[in-house]
């Protein structure tokens, strides 16, 4: 088994946009990716941030994804989305998504790397524990139904 995370390509929006579908109640559309993958998987904000997307592939198919967002010269970067493929979970790939994007984020010379998680979202909410990300606060009512959790790391 091979597995490689690289740059979204505009050939992989269709299995983006299914696991996109069938993980989450609020999908993000279609066209989000579609903008990402056709600028090399990082597009730039008119206010000078980064948006930057990978997919893991496995033996040369997409299995999951992360994007994250990186301010100009701020010392936050923020995981925007991570999923894995249903039948591909609990297998290690999300810790590798998220192992990468800390990385990825320290060698920018980010500081801190902080995302949101859906209070109930167990399985997120242990994978960002086991890396050692901590709960800082909590917004509620983010999700319209659901409070967020908010979870930080020192990089
Ligand atoms: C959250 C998600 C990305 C995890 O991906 P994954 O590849 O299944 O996670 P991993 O196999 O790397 O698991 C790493 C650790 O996370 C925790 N974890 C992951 N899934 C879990 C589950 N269903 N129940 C309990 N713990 C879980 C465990 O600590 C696990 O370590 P272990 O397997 O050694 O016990 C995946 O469940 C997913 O795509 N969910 C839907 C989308 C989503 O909720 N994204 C996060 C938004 S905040």
């Amino acid at each position: 088994m091979v597995r490689t995370i690289r740059p979204v390509k505009l050939e992989d929006v269709a299995m983006v946009s299914e696991i996109e579908q069938t993980s989450f109640p609020d999908p993000w559309d279609r066209a989000i990716f579609e903008d990402l993958a056709s600028h090399g998987g990082t597009v730039k904000t008119p206010s000078g941030e980064s948006v930057v997307m990978r997919v893991v592939e496995e033996d040369g198919k997409v299995t999951g994804y992360v994007v994250w967002q990186q301010a100009g010269k701020g010392p936050v970067g923020t995981v925007l989305n991570i999923a894995i493929r249903r039948d591909c979970r609990r297998r290690g790939q999300g810790r590798l998504l998220m192992a990468y994007t800390v990385d990825a984020m320290r060698r920018s010379g980010l500081r801190i790397c902080s995302l949101e998680a859906r209070e109930s979202n167990t399985a997120a909410r242990l994978l960002y524990e086991s890396l050692g990300m901590t709960p800082a606060g909590r917004r509620p009512g983010y999700y319209g139904d659901e409070d967020a959790i908010i979870y930080t790391l020192v990089l």
